[in-house]
């Protein structure tokens, strides 16, 4: 996307990614973009096939111990959130690069960074076992959480903020029509399990597990009776059940690296954060990250001033830092933690039973979920 963003302001990038294509376009990621999301990807021409394509939701709905209710977002903020797969996304933003023609390079190796507090900062790697080095005006750190940009910074320039779950999500993709047509967030007393989809046909379920949890002990008829389990509600609501595609353990983390910048390096999405799913984040963080970035960057290019540049890391911490507090709480609402207390459970679940009945505790569950705009 910065890419795209850079392109369409008429400045040159190169990309560079360690996977293959076929990997970032099949691996399955995240599925909910906030509004402001689809309307940037609108608004700059690649939105077609997400106009198309994309589910859009007014509603979510919470289950509690079988009580289901659902929190009508539209209705409360005026804004909805869309079902459209991250990776779908990377592949319009690939199809759209390749139409202009700028440089994006799969597969390149031994990546480094090199001089990031100098004018020219350079990107090292191979490809195809030929050495190259660019030197540029700006390096965008946009490798992940595991990634070589971060830990490239001085220990002593940047400030770690941690907390990390114990527990974690077993995600499959099924295909089974959804039998819902919004997301259902369930807290059964045997875990937390979401009902989400990625098309009329598919749908992606995930239940806690514990962070080192076995593939092995989990086969497709376990998962499916866990998943019903959780999710069945009263009102005779459950996941219809169906062959399983894909299956995957996810990691459940809150991260915040500060500031975002080291020199003429920027850190943008989970390079610098990193958000438990709970809240669908992650992406839409990243996208107002690079949004930021291609602002500043354009500024500096159009009137050689870097006020937006020094105030980057600021201005993207303020909404990192809403949406941290946001997944926090929606992902300690909503699982069963076993380091905590039968205290803890009983005003768990009196938080819930506030959300689900306060319009006030709704609006701000919808108006947090639905996203800010991206300015
Ligand atoms: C997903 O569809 O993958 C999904 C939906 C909602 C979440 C997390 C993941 O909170």
């Amino acid at each position: 996307m910065l890419g795209h963003l850079l392109h369409l302001a008429g400045i040159d990038s190169l990309i560079i990614e360690d996977r293959s294509e076929d990997y970032v376009i099949e691996r399955v990621r995240a599925g909910v973009l906030e509004q402001g999301t689809v309307d940037l990807m609108i608004e700059t021409g690649v939105g077609d096939r997400l106009r198309r394509e994309g589910l859009p939701h007014d509603a979510i709905w919470i289950n509690v111990q079988g009580e289901r209710r659902r929190i009508d977002m539209a209705e409360l903020t005026g804004r909805r959130i869309t079902v459209y797969g991250q990776n779908e996304v990377v592949k319009d933003l690939i199809a759209a690069r390749r139409q202009c023609g700028r440089p994006l390079l799969f597969e390149v190796q031994d990546v480094s960074v090199q001089d990031l507090d100098s004018k020219t900062p350079a990107v090292r790697f191979t490809k195809d076992s030929e050495a190259h080095e660019i030197r540029c005006d700006f390096i965008a750190g946009c490798d992940g959480f595991h990634g070589i940009c971060r830990p490239s910074i001085p220990v002593h320039q940047i400030r770690i903020y941690e907390r990390v779950y114990p527990f974690a999500w077993l995600g499959i993709l099924a295909n089974a029509s959804p039998s819902s047509p919004e997301l259902v967030y369930s807290l059964h007393e045997r875990g937390f399990a979401l009902f989400s989809m990625r098309s009329h046909a598919v749908t992606r379920l995930y239940l806690q597990c514990a962070p080192d949890e076995d593939l092995k002990q989990w086969p497709d008829e376990r998962i499916w009776d866990e998943l019903v389990t959780r999710l069945s509600s009263k009102d005779g609501w459950k996941p219809k059940v169906g062959p399983i595609t894909q299956k995957g353990v996810t990691g459940m983390r809150s991260f915040v690296a500060e500031p975002m910048r080291y020199g003429r390096m920027f850190l943008a999405g989970d390079a610098a954060h990193i958000v438990p799913p709970t809240g669908a984040k992650g992406l839409n963080l990243a996208i107002a990250d690079v949004w930021r970035l291609s602002r500043a960057v354009t500024d500096y290019y159009r009137s050689g001033c870097e006020t937006a540049l020094d105030r980057y890391s600021e201005d993207c911490l303020r909404r990192v830092w809403r949406a941290q507090r946001f997944s926090w709480w929606m992902t300690s609402m909503l699982h069963k933690s076993d380091i905590d207390n039968p205290f803890d459970w009983k005003r768990q679940l009196a938080e819930l039973e506030y959300v689900m009945s306060s319009r006030a505790a709704m609006t701000s569950l919808a108006e947090n979920y639905v996203g800010f705009p991206i300015e």
